[in-house]
């Protein structure tokens, strides 16, 4: 099988490149990513001349491009991981997720279309269901409310997915997993953001009261679900890919600082993020029953091997913190 991934030099997408690289000695990928700020080909390390893969440095935005790469490497499937991913940045310049979130996504669907691809592996989110409040959980009924900027693009792609399947037969599935941690993580994103400043016995900043709940999924979990989905959904499904892990953000960094013998009087609770979901639970029981798929690492067991990836892996830590995170790090917390 010939794939493109779009996204594989990000931390989701790179973990499923490595992995399907590791196991699958049948399936080409073509990488087709733009090397944004979230982009790192360091994330490929030992990968990039493997004779399975190929990396292209472009943008989902370039119908040309794709429909090109589609004829070249006769390409069955395209699973887009592609994204600007992150809810802070959506809250402070918008436009550019709806050019790579929407506009991308449909330029992808119209690639595929044109071209008759197999399949099209959408991935997406569990944030555009919105917010739950103590109880109950998103199942794919759970109608859908995104409630920034970037859970409203993911959602909005979502959307021209399905209508592409619908009015056209497009061969589609959807995936909407829960918050993922684990190796080659931007440190943007709250896990290896506290880890980092942990390391460097900087002020961890929890937005409001820090019992913001999260459902964290191991990245090696959800790239073997979404392997799953590629290989063995029917067309036309959706599934909702968890870890069963459910935490507030404050039990996470105390386990974070736990681990790395630091004091916990470095938590600083600042100004919330404006619009903050309170809380993130996913039932995946109908990717468990229809693909035999589940979860295999506990938050305990994960965010320990989490952790000492960060701790040996320093140097691309501090290649990644470097220059522009800088800025990007003073323009979101400083006097927050
Ligand atoms: P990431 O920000 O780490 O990586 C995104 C990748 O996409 C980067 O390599 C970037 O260079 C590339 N990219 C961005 N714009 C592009 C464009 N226009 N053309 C080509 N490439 C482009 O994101 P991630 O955390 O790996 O997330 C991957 C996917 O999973 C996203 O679609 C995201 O919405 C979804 N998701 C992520 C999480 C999470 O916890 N990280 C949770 C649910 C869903
Ligand atoms: P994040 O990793 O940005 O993922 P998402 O917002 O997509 O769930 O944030 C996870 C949780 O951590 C969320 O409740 C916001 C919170 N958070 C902080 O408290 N401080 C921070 O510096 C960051 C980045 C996030």
């Amino acid at each position: 099988m010939n794939i493109i991934v779009t996204g594989g030099a990000g931390f989701i997408g790179s973990n499923f490149v490595r992995m399907v690289l590791d196991e699958s000695k049948d399936t080409f990928i073509v990488n087709l990513d733009k090397l944004t700020y979230a982009g790192n080909l360091g994330n490929l390390d030992g990968y990039i001349d493997n004779k399975n893969h190929k990396f292209i440095k472009g943008d989902i935005c370039d119908g040309p491009l794709v429909e090109k790469l589609i004829d070249d490497y006769k390409i069955n499937a395209i699973i887009n991981f592609a994204a600007e991913s992150h809810v802070d940045r959506s809250l402070v310049e918008p436009g550019v997720f709806i050019d790579t979130n929407v506009t991308g996504t449909l330029t992808l669907l119209k690639a595929a279309l044109e071209k008759d691809i197999d399949r099209f592996v959408q991935i997406s989110t569990d944030e555009v269901y919105g917010s739950l409040g103590e109880k109950g959980m998103f199942t794919e009924e759970t109608p859908v409310s995104p409630n920034s900027p970037y859970s409203a693009s993911k959602a909005a792609a979502d959307h021209l997915v399905r209508s592409f399947g619908h009015s056209w037969g497009l061969k589609y599935n959807i995936t909407r997993c829960s918050n993922n941690y684990g190796q080659y993580q931007f440190p943007e994103k709250m896990i290896p953001l506290m880890i980092n400043n942990a390391l460097n016995d900087k002020d961890l900043p929890i937005y409001g009261d820090g019992l913001y709940v999260r459902d964290w999924l191991y990245v090696y979990d959800h790239c073997a679900a979404v392997w799953k989905v590629l290989t063995e959904a029917k067309p036309g499904t959706t599934y909702n890919i968890g870890g069963n892990n459910e935490k507030t953000n404050l039990e996470v960094v105390n386990l974070i600082l736990d681990r790395l013998g630091k004091d916990n009087s470095l938590i600083k609770h600042v100004k919330d993020r404006p619009g903050h979901d309170r809380r993130y639970a996913i039932d995946s029981s109908k990717i468990m029953a229809e693909l035999g798929w589940k979860p295999t690492v506990t938050f305990e067991e994960g965010i320990v091997s989490t952790i000492d990836w960060y701790l040996n892996n320093k140097k691309w830590l501090d290649t990644v913190v470097s220059g522009e995170y800088q800025k990007y790090y003073k323009s979101m917390y400083s006097g927050r």
